[in-house]
């Protein structure tokens, strides 16, 4: 059965419209509670609670702390509502605490960083303009972008830089897409975590016979051979990179489109100056806040935040997407601006030792998509009104399930 819907009012109801398509915020009641109650309780859909933080400087206090745990084993970690978060088997890790993830984060921060995803672009704008060239050839100018261009580009990078087939990648899709839903039964998404489990257990086995050149080959050449990591830890690697990369960038991707072809001006200045598209990719990570109940901790000692006791054992949702609205942090929060001076600042990556390994990565992608887009289709809009546009008021991550377009 599904979860018993929670108290209006709370990170987990469906945003109004009106606002996702006005201001992408979708709850006004972040505003008051960041003024009012930053740090308050909040129900989740098993009845259980945790708090909710809502202030900027709190956010960062927590995420920035490691007194609150990821370890999504330990009692009272609050995994309720959390899709995706259900199975501690095999946990990648995201979901681990220091020593262990000091170690194994470590093992893979080099594939990351901004040099050598820079290195990247030249491959992330080849692929982006395979993609656009289909879309030119299909009849009658239209395409769903969503299944045209942004769920595509980042499962081709990701597959590329983990050496998985691309015939594969309509399976990932599918796969990744019912363990991050919110409708689909507890039976359902079982069934598609066994299924992604057994695939990239073999994938792994090949690259042990075989080790390419790309991350699971250096994973198994340098930490596997060397008795560093088991087998199963190379495998929960692969499926930590590939979910915590595949939604997310490709969500962020169906959004900022929608919201330039929405915004004619902002994409005439984008158009007209390409060297302001790094700090639009900013302020569009800011403006969405694509993880809309996370992330989230539990606290291991009792600690004080902005003078709340908050008791060992107790949960933490750090709401993101009201962050990165704190006008005592963005003036005019809720306004997209992209020549805003301090958008880097956001939190849409998180913050403190889980901050977003695979950011530089996203980055990149998103500046290579959205200025493609820009110059090839120009006159591009949505091919439906927005009101039909189906939003995923349904997933975790926040976006659209397909964004009709015409051009
Ligand atoms: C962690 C957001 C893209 C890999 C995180 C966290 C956030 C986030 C908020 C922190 C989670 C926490 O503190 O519990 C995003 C957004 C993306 C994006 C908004 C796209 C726009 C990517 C990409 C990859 C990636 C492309 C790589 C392939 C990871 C990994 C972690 C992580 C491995 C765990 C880091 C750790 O626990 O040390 N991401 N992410 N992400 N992300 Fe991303």
């Amino acid at each position: 059965p599904l979860p018993v819907q929670p108290p209006s009012g709370c990170p987990f109801d469906p945003p109004p419209l009106s606002n996702l398509l006005e201001r992408g915020d979708p709850h006004d009641e972040f505003g008051a509670l960041r003024a009012e109650e930053p740090i308050s309780k909040i129900s989740l859909p098993d009845g259980s609670w945790a708090w909710l933080a809502t202030r900027y400087a709190d956010i960062r206090a927590i995420l920035g702390d490691t007194r609150f745990s990821s370890d999504t084993t330990l009692h009272g970690y609050p995994l309720s509502g959390m899709t995706g978060g259900a199975s501690t088997e095999n946990r990648g890790f995201i979901r681990r605490d220091p020593p262990e993830h000091t170690r194994l984060r470590r093992m893979v921060t080099r594939e990351f960083m901004v040099k050598r995803v820079e290195a990247l672009r030249p491959e992330i704008q080849r692929i982006t303009d395979e993609l656009c060239d289909a879309m030119e050839r299909a009849e009658g100018r239209t395409a769903d972008l969503v299944e045209a261009l942004a769920l595509p580009v980042p499962s081709l990078v990701i597959s590329l830089l983990l050496g998985v087939p691309y015939d594969d990648h309509e399976i990932f899709q599918r796969l990744t897409g019912t363990l991050l839903s919110r409708t689909v039964t507890d039976a359902e998404r079982e069934a598609a975590r066994i299924e992604l489990r057994d695939y990239l257990d073999q994938l792994v086995t090949a690259k042990e016979a075989d080790p390419g050149d790309d991350i699971l080959g250096r994973l198994i050449i340098e930490q596997r051979q060397t008795g560093e990591i088991t087998h199963d830890e190379v495998a929960a690697f692969a499926a930590l990179l590939l979910i915590a990369g595949h939604e997310t960038t490709a969500n962020m991707i169906g959004l900022s489109a929608l919201t330039l072809m929405r915004d004619r001006a902002t994409a005439e200045q984008l158009r007209r100056d390409p060297a302001l598209i790094r700090g639009a990719v900013e302020e569009l990570l800011r403006f969405h806040s694509i993880i809309r109940n996370g992330p989230r901790r539990v606290a291991t000692v009792d600690v004080e935040i902005d003078g709340h006791l908050i008791r060992a054992g107790e949960g933490v949702v750090a709401a993101v997407p009201s962050g990165n609205r704190d006008e005592s942090v963005f003036a005019d929060a809720d306004r997209l601006d992209i020549r805003r001076p301090n958008a880097q600042h956001h939190v849409a990556f998180g913050y403190g030792i889980h901050q977003c390994l695979g950011q530089a990565l996203a980055r990149v992608e998103l500046q290579v998509v959205i200025a493609t887009l820009l110059r090839r289709f120009p006159a591009m809009r949505p091919a439906v009104p927005v009101e039909e546009i189906p939003f995923r008021t349904d997933m975790a991550i926040h976006g659209c399930h397909a964004l009709p377009v015409t051009w």
